[in-house]
């Protein structure tokens, strides 16, 4: 990552994207021929972006969580790809779609859990493979695409989603989901962002999401900076504030939602939803249909990404836990789809979801 460009932002908004106060964030650009990544690890202290200049960086980037969330890294990933044709091309305009095969498996290999990074790509081969001559116009056309589609979905779900919300209801959410998380606007941010914009919501709760505290360092950042109120905890203060009363939701995302409709998300998404069931506190999931995979019966054959124990054992680069301790370090978990009240997608609502009414999604 060291040889990447970098140059620090002085406006967090792209100029390509309508913001307003409370959506004015935008993580992936494309502009000038280059990608720019908001750089998530450096947040909230420092707003930096980078330049990947090839694929290699580009895997290294989704690898390392500076560009991180399902919809984004899948997102990023198209945008890696048109940087691997314009290589690829320049190399060989004969052989450019077999050398980019290998491009597509360094950056599907770059995590494993959400499914978006292989939906992306494999949509990107598909665009890809229909091209005459030079294919770096064409397929620059479909990562836009993608981003903007996805986009298009989170305000829609947004839509969906705040209208299941009744006035003076409180919510907690997991993780980051919002435009950091997406091609902008976010997924269960999105369902708080409609829902704040409409005036229905008394209180944002944000756990702070360890090891890695995206809540903590992103959602925090996110929602302050587009003037939603947030209130922290720390993650095992959910069950006490759902039985003190203070929520009547708890709003998630998911990295990857199976025919079945198992949530695989954010580590600790699991017990936040089992919390809710025994205080009756609704568990609302927003997801668009990028995330869903038809592929897998249930959550029982995902790979859960495994990250490094460093991340438990230290914080902020200092180790807090006593020598000698080991750690174990699942990044995601699974949810299942019994414990979940609402799945939320761009196409409506689906109120306890199961293998029947998902099907309904198929494309
Ligand atoms: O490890 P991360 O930060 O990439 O995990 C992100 C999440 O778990 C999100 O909840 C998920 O990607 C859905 S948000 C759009």
């Amino acid at each position: 990552m060291h040889r990447m460009d970098y140059s620090v932002m002085t406006d967090s908004t792209s100029p390509e994207v309508a913001v307003d106060a409370h959506d004015s964030i935008r993580a992936i650009q494309w502009e000038d021929g280059r990608l720019r990544l908001l750089d998530q690890r450096r947040l909230p202290f420092e707003e930096c972006y980078l330049h990947p200049a090839d694929v290699a960086e580009v895997a290294a980037a989704i690898r390392d969580m500076v560009v991180r969330g399902a919809p984004a890294i899948g997102i990023t990933a198209a945008y890696g790809l048109v940087l691997a044709a314009r290589r690829r091309y320049a190399q060989s305009p004969a052989g450019w779609r077999d050398r980019l095969a290998e491009d597509i498996r360094t950056l599907a290999a770059a995590r494993p859990t959400a499914v978006n990074l292989a939906w992306a790509l494999r949509r990107m081969e598909r665009h890809g493979a229909a091209l005459v001559g030079d294919p770096v116009d064409g397929l620059l056309a479909e990562a836009r695409r993608i981003h903007a589609e996805d986009l298009a979905a989170n305000r829609r779900m947004g839509e969906h989603g705040a209208g299941l919300i009744a006035a003076g209801d409180s919510v907690l959410t997991h993780c980051n989901t919002g435009s950091l998380a997406t091609g902008g606007y976010g997924t269960a941010l999105g369902v708080i962002r409609s829902a704040w914009r409409a005036g229905r919501l008394n209180r944002v709760f944000a756990g702070e999401t360890r090891p890695w505290l995206q809540g903590a360092r992103l959602t925090a950042w996110e929602l302050t900076r587009d003037r939603i109120p947030v209130t922290l905890i720390t993650d095992n203060a959910a069950a006490y504030l759902m039985q003190s009363g203070q929520v009547q939701w708890v709003i998630v995302g998911a990295d990857r939602v199976t025919a079945n409709g198992d949530v695989i998300n954010k580590i600790g998404t699991y017990s936040l939803a089992i919390d809710c069931r025994h205080h009756g506190v609704r568990f609302m999931v927003a997801a668009p249909r990028s995330t869903l995979d038809f592929s897998l019966d249930d959550g029982g054959a995902v790979e859960i990404e495994q990250r490094s124990a460093d991340e438990v054992l230290n914080l902020a680069g200092r180790r807090i836990a006593a020598e000698g301790a080991e750690a174990w370090n699942p990044a995601f978990d699974v949810t299942p789809a019994g414990l979940v009240d609402y799945l939320v997608t761009e196409n409506g609502v689906i109120a306890a979801p199961d293998a029947a009414k998902l099907a309904a999604l198929k494309s």
